[in-house]
């Protein structure tokens, strides 16, 4: 306690005689003051949110993981959405509309680019990233990924859907896989007589974004279009749009497909098609590699081809696929991009696509060894890309989605005809696209 009190005299004497003292003194003190508001502050990492489908949400843990471990000063915040690309769609429009969005990233379908874009939703990524590196990407996905000449949007992932079907089954019948709408008919019905399987063809026939992938697929592989993006002539009355409609109705009526097909997503025709009581499914790759996992009735049973299409017509694969913008409200723009080039790096989406079997937005992984040992069919979806369907790019794009999904839903369901329908869905969008 005495040599406290000595030092306590001896500076107070100092601070009385010494100028320099006492101005040092205060420099000090103000500096530790300071240092002491600021350091709290600078030390709290960054966090980046962002709203994620519900399926993708555990395969991107250990990405995240791995990222946060690379920048310290960065946490995710990642919140689980809901699995359909429209809900999900309808979530972040919501949160720009009533202001203040809590997301800073958006994985996009790659349908979103130019209504967020056109919205000013977006950041513009354009300077961001040098030509050369672009040039990596499959140019489908870069295509969608941009609006008015500008990018917004850096794809992670790809997606065109297949023809799933059993190799066994049709060994065993002697028979090929379907090229025409009604090859596919009948190799159904044929199997089906034989009772190799209940179900011929499984798809996606609910109310949602995932019908208007379906039946693009169906309208271009029978000479129709939905809307020219240039032009925004509508073609859904046409002949070869209510053809198209007619075939899917066709599969109903003729027990090809299950009724049930008229609420089926994704998943749902994956898990039956599984189960091993069908013959044929339209679905996206990801679907690959759990029908091949261990516990899967129709593991090293099933082949992948193109689209089926009409005679004489060629095969069209919707292009899908999910990719990273940058929200035009985030206040941590740099951080967001660091994030985008992680997930969309070379390296990020090996590990993912050996996880899961989705399709890479990087040219060089359909070279990849290693991927091609576990995903053979690349090579035939490469090819695919290269003549996409594409659902119209424009900004309405997400009510003219909406308008066919009512009208093919009810169509399906047997509430309408197919020519109503067709009408009715051909009108309302022109009238939205102000035609
Ligand atoms: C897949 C596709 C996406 C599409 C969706 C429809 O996620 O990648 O583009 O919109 O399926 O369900």
């Amino acid at each position: 306690m005495e040599i406290l009190e000595l030092i306590r005299r001896n500076l107070t004497q100092l601070w009385r005689r010494s100028r320099w003292f006492r101005s040092l003194s205060l420099v000090t003190a103000f500096t530790l003051g300071a240092l002491l508001i600021v350091l709290p502050v600078r030390s709290q990492p960054v966090v980046l949110t962002f709203l994620m489908n519900a399926p993708e949400v555990p395969p991107f843990r250990p990405i995240i993981r791995e990222f946060e471990q690379k920048n310290p000063g960065i946490r995710i915040n990642m919140v689980e959405g809901p699995n359909a690309s429209n809900l999900i769609e309808d979530l972040n429009t919501s949160s720009f509309l009533l202001g203040g969005s809590p997301y800073d990233l958006i994985n996009m379908d790659v349908t979103w680019v130019p209504k967020f874009a056109a919205a000013g939703w977006l950041k513009d990524l354009t300077g961001l990233i040098s030509q050369e590196e672009l040039s990596q990407f499959l140019p489908g996905d870069i295509n969608g990924s941009r609006y008015q000449d500008k990018l917004y949007r850096l794809p992670w992932r790809t997606d065109a859907a297949v023809l799933y079907y059993r190799t066994d089954l049709l060994d065993r019948a002697g028979l090929k896989p379907p090229e025409t709408f009604a090859d596919l008919m009948q190799t159904s019905k044929t199997l089906q007589d034989k009772k190799a399987v209940q179900w011929g063809y499984v798809w996606q026939g609910r109310q949602y974004e995932g019908i208007s992938a379906m039946f693009v697929e169906v309208l271009q592989g029978n000479g129709g279009f939905w809307v020219d993006p240039q032009t925004k002539q509508v073609g859904l009355d046409q002949l070869k749009a209510i053809a198209a409609l007619k075939f899917l109705q066709s599969t109903i009526q003729q027990n090809v497909s299950p009724g049930g097909v008229v609420n089926y997503m994704e998943d749902d025709a994956r898990r039956l098609f599984q189960s091993g009581n069908t013959a044929f499914m339209r679905n996206w790759p990801y679907a690959w590699k759990l029908l091949n996992a261990d516990d899967s009735p129709v593991k090293g049973k099933v082949g992948i081809q193109t689209m089926i299409h009409a005679p004489g017509l060629s095969s069209a694969s919707c292009l899908g696929g999910w990719g990273w913008g940058i929200a035009s409200t985030s206040q941590h723009p740099q951080e967001a991009w660091k994030a985008v080039q992680f997930f969309t790096s070379l390296e990020t989406q090996k590990k993912l696509i050996l996880g899961t079997g989705y399709l890479p937005s990087r040219r060089a992984l359909y070279d990849d060894r290693d991927l091609l040992a576990k995903y053979d069919f690349f090579p035939l979806v490469l090819k695919a890309l290269e003549t996409p369907a594409l659902r119209p790019p424009i900004a309405q794009y997400a009510q003219a989605s909406d308008i066919l999904q009512r009208y093919l839903s009810a169509a399906l369901s047997g509430r309408i005809n197919a020519e109503d329908a067709m009408q009715s869905a051909a009108k309302e969008t022109r009238t939205l696209l102000g035609a």
